[in-house]
């Protein structure tokens, strides 16, 4: 599906994003540095933050990363044959602006497009196919769900011009201490209630059709979040604005940024889980005590453990993603907060494809389809097929068609049978893939209350905004919130911190 106009308001704040920014590091005045920051975990948000904490703390503060597996958390590769494929996140919208930003202040490149192709699949035949062309594509959907489509695009550009807005208030460095003022501040209360109703409840009040949810709608969500169109509001716009055109990947894997981050913040990685965080009180030179966290963790020597004047979370604190407790915390600070997070199951399999499973007469030869979006059918086990291209594109690449044999990725709820591989493939290579991903929650609004960002005095938590979104852009943002929180709280820099109105208060400021 492509169409989107980028609005003039979203160019503007690409252009200022690419402007100056401040730093506070340097100013003069301000209470003494934090010495030492921790960073738990190292998937992008963990990486993202020790990048902006860099920023706002400047060169004196020693920042350490603890990661006890993979740099790049949900993002990861795997080699099929001789080549790389994303297992995890795949996909960046192109107007998401902190991952364009790291990829160019990092000298990473994007990954060469190839084109894409889609069709949605009903458990028994594909009910819609893109055609290469834009006008049939508009005719086919205009005739079918009338103007449903075109006031789709419209109504995501309208969420997603009002998400831009944090880019800006980023850039002059506010800062938010809950997910709901985050929220509030780029699209008032109509984004507090869009995150806390259903997808479904939210379009049908906008006067979307059902059968248009449940054909096109519900397909868009199950490829990206394993889930029917009862997400949440706010992942359900996220989720549609990633059916837009332009989407990118980073060039040799998107777990590059990660790691790249991380070198450039000079931070250093510690290679050890972190089982527990608590308070300790020691006295200091000027004869007042001075509090610390110490941050408890098993390494490859064993159980060790240091103490820092900051600590971020960047994991989800969720059964199954982490297992930190909090001890002598009050009010107490759950190891795991309430709801769990939802299983995608990524299987990439080198084989030739039985297009008939699709219900299609077509040739395998003149099947170009790459990806195979479903509805919320019975007895469909897949939420999505697609052909995969490498993480970096070999010269004169294109992608085969159907009756050649090449990589496909199944996103499925629950690990697929050899029986379930056999109907979808005629033939395959031994040596398929399967990471059984704990993806992103399981999101069931109405909601009682999302974790906090802030867990304590000086011990913050970044996953807290993958109750809104889960997505890298969404980690990226609150990063940069987290590192913002951080410093001005450090400083007693109340001005910047859960300030109303902003986006009125900075309309001259463009
Ligand atoms: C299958 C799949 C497809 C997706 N598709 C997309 C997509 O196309 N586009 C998109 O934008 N997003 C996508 N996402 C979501 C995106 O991948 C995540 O939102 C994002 O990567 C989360 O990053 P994070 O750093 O916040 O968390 P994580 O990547 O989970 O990082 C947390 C890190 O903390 C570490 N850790 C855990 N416990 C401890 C401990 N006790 N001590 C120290 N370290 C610890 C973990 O090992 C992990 O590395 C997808 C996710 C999945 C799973
Ligand atoms: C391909 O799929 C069709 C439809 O599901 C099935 O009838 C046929 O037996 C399959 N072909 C092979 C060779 O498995
Ligand atoms: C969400 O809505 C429910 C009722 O539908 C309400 O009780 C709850 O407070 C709301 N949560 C938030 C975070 O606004």
């Amino acid at each position: 599906m492509s169409i989107k106009t980028v609005s003039l308001r979203t160019i503007l704040f690409l252009g200022l994003c690419q402007a100056g920014r401040r730093t506070l590091a340097s100013d003069p005045g301000l209470r003494e540095q934090p010495k030492r920051i921790a960073v738990v975990g190292a998937g992008i948000g963990g990486t993202a933050t020790a990048y902006f904490l860099r920023q706002e703390f400047g060169a004196g503060v020693k920042i350490d990363v603890f990661e006890p597996e993979n740099v790049g958390g949900r993002l990861a590769t795997v080699k099929m044959g001789d080549l790389e494929y994303e297992t995890g996140g795949s996909v960046i919208h192109p107007l998401n602006l902190h991952m364009k930003h790291f990829i160019d202040n990092l000298g990473i490149s994007q990954r060469e497009n190839v084109p894409s192709k889609m069709a949605i699949f009903d458990g028994k035949e594909l009910t819609f196919e893109e055609s290469d062309w834009f006008i049939v594509n508009m005719l086919r959907m205009l005739w079918r769900y009338g103007f449903n489509f075109l006031r789709m695009q419209m109504w995501v550009e309208g969420v997603l011009d009002k998400f831009m807005r944090i880019y800006q208030y980023q850039q002059f460095g506010y800062s938010f201490s809950t997910v709901e003022q985050l929220l509030h501040a780029m699209g008032g209360d109509g984004f507090l209630t869009l995150a806390n109703q259903t997808l479904e409840e939210a379009m049908l009040g906008e006067g979307f059709s059902q059968v248009f949810l449940n054909n096109i709608v519900a397909p868009i969500t199950r490829v990206n979040y394993g889930q029917s169109v009862r997400v949440n509001g706010f992942v359900g716009a996220v989720s549609l604005a990633g059916a837009d055109s332009g989407l990118w990947a980073v060039d040799g894997g998107n777990k590059m940024v990660c790691s790249g981050l991380l070198y450039h913040s000079r931070a250093e990685l510690i290679p050890a889980r972190v089982t527990s965080i608590s308070v300790k009180v020691r006295p200091s030179k000027a004869g007042t005590t001075t509090s610390f966290y110490e941050v408890n963790y098993v390494g490859v020597s064993g159980p060790a453990h240091s103490l820092y004047d900051i600590v971020i979370v960047a994991t989800p604190l969720h059964t199954g993603k982490s297992d930190i407790s909090f001890p002598g915390f009050s009010p107490p600070i759950p190891s795991h907060y309430p709801g769990r997070f939802h299983q995608t199951v990524s299987t990439l399999v080198h084989g030739l494809l039985n297009v008939s499973y699709l219900g299609t007469r077509q040739k395998p030869s003149d099947f170009t389809v790459s990806d195979v979006l479903t509805t919320d059918a019975e007895g469909c086990f897949l939420n999505s097929l697609s052909s995969v291209d490498p993480v970096t594109i070999p010269p004169g690449y294109h992608r085969p068609p159907a009756s050649t044999p090449s990589v496909w990725k199944i996103f499925s709820p629950r690990p697929l049978t050899e029986a379930q591989l056999d109907a979808v493939f005629l033939s395959r290579d031994p040596g398929a893939s399967e990471t059984r991903w704990l993806a992103y929650p399981a999101y069931r609004p109405p909601h009682r209350r999302t974790p906090p960002f802030v867990l304590h005095d000086r011990l913050y938590y970044l996953n807290a905004v993958e109750w809104a979104a889960s997505a890298m852009e969404m980690s990226a943002i609150a990063a940069r919130n987290a590192a913002l929180l951080a410093h001005h709280r450090w400083h007693a820099l109340t001005g910047k911190i859960d300030q109303e109105d902003l986006h009125v208060r900075l309309r001259g400021e463009l």
